[in-house]
């Protein structure tokens, strides 16, 4: 197993490329398996999570090429209905294979997937969903049993905009030639980039933006060439770390439009952004102050900057509130943030981060990819040396993230345990 070995207390100059969006990947990556021939999707960061979701993919009979930041998929073979335990378990994305099945063959068997590292994470909105519309879904030996072939379409109304249940929901109906209206939808950009790339295989899909949808899918949806959105949590993550170190960096290929929120926070604890055609420019010379933030569903601030969100808080001045209202157990950070010096009291789903604190190198653990992302951070401005044990979190989400770190200014490496 590998570590980073990280010396802090630099600042942060230079460069950073923000790569393709992982969570925006996936769900193109199973519409792919929707139109047979062959799809080229553009853009794709290379991560170890974008490989998993290709391995379930091959594993159906549709080939699956990774060609540096490309994935050419060839759908033109009748992919199997069954996505076995085995690999779903690995990555919970796995379970877009459902709606994509079901809009390719009618049926599809695909295993539960099971918790996260922060708690249970439930699927009843993707299943009361497609059940709403028509399809009949089964349970049996920990699979979802279900087929299509019935659904008529409808309206349906998401007792929450959950993003999984958006996505697998999009995809069953993207060949359903009878109008379908999808009310309280994620509106992430990552859903609106699926949206795009259905329409151009040939759906009518209106609403992108909004929380409601009005699909009309088409049976004879057709391959493309397509290319994914910047990564607005790996922009997000390295706005902190500047944040947190301070120095100058320019966040290449990020979009504004898509870190509003995150980036109108950051200017009220003082780091200054500049939007220019390349990118966001991030620059803290001063003292923080302490900002508080609350999770909320797109356009609200991201669940998967808390963890870096309350890293960069440890720099502020006074008290912030960081709450979690997605994921409310997703806290494991804090305990391993504390060890480097951090002080942190939790009180239910808040974290209340009391600053500015001097953090001292340690050797820390990362339980989950946004924790593991949150201890680089500090671990980029603490003083002295700080092992980071299990990067393979790490690996599911960011790109050359030592590589990109060191570029900038950081002492970074990798070593085995
Ligand atoms: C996606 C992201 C993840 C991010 C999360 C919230 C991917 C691959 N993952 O996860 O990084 O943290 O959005 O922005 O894109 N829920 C239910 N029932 C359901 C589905 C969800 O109760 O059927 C609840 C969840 O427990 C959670 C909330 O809804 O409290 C949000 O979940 P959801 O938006 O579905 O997250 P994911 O799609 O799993």
């Amino acid at each position: 197993m590998d570590k980073l070995v990280i010396e802090g207390g630099l600042p942060l100059h230079g460069d950073v490329r923000i790569a393709g969006s992982k969570n925006a990947t996936l769900p193109l990556m199973a519409a792919a398996v929707i139109a047979p021939g062959q799809t080229v999707i553009q853009n794709v960061p290379r991560l170890v999570d974008i490989h998993t979701l290709g391995k379930v993919i091959a594993h159906l009979g549709v080939t699956v090429e990774h060609d540096d930041d490309k994935v050419v998929m060839d759908a033109t073979a009748t992919p199997s209905d069954t996505a076995p335990y085995d690999l779903v378990r690995k990555m919970r994305a796995s379970f877009y294979m459902l709606g994509a099945l079901l809009a390719r063959l009618g049926h599809a068997k695909v295993s539960m997937p099971g918790g996260c590292a922060w708690g249970p994470r439930p699927v009843d909105i993707h299943l009361k969903g497609l059940k709403a519309l028509g399809a009949s879904v089964e349970l049996e030996g920990g699979y979802v049993l279900a087929d299509s072939r019935q659904m008529n379409g409808g309206r349906f109304v998401l007792d929450f905009p959950s993003v999984g249940a958006t996505v697998n929901l999009l995809l069953a109906v993207s060949t359903l030639e009878k109008e379908t209206i999808l009310e309280n939808v994620a509106r992430e950009p990552e859903i609106t980039n699926l949206i795009r790339m259905l329409n151009r295989m040939g759906a009518r899909i209106e609403g992108a933006n909004t929380s409601q949808l009005v699909i009309l899918g088409s049976r004879d949806l057709k391959p493309l060439s397509f290319a994914v959105i910047p990564d607005r949590i790996e922009a997000g993550t390295y706005m902190a770390a500047v944040g947190r170190c301070g120095g100058d960096v320019m966040l290449r290929g990020a979009d504004p439009e898509h870190l509003t929120m995150v980036l109108a926070k950051a200017a009220e604890a003082g780091i200054k952004f500049t939007v220019t055609t390349e990118g966001i420019r991030i620059q803290r010379e001063n003292d923080l102050r302490s900002v508080d933030v609350e999770t909320a569903v797109y356009p609200g601030f991201p669940t998967d900057m808390q963890a870096q969100w309350i890293a960069l808080m440890t720099a502020a001045a006074g008290v912030s509130l960081v709450t979690d209202t997605i994921y409310t157990d997703r806290f494991t950070h804090v305990a391993e943030l504390m060890r480097l010096g951090a002080e942190i009291k939790m009180k239910g789903h808040t974290a209340k981060v009391y600053g500015p604190t001097q953090l001292t190198g340690a050797p820390v653990m990362s339980t989950d990819l946004r924790a593991s992302a949150s201890l680089v951070i500090a671990a980029l401005a603490a003083k002295g040396r700080t092992d980071i044990l299990r990067v393979y979190h790490l690996d599911r989400g960011y790109e050359r993230l030592e590589d990109k770190f060191e570029r900038i200014g950081a002492r970074i490496r990798r070593e085995q345990e």
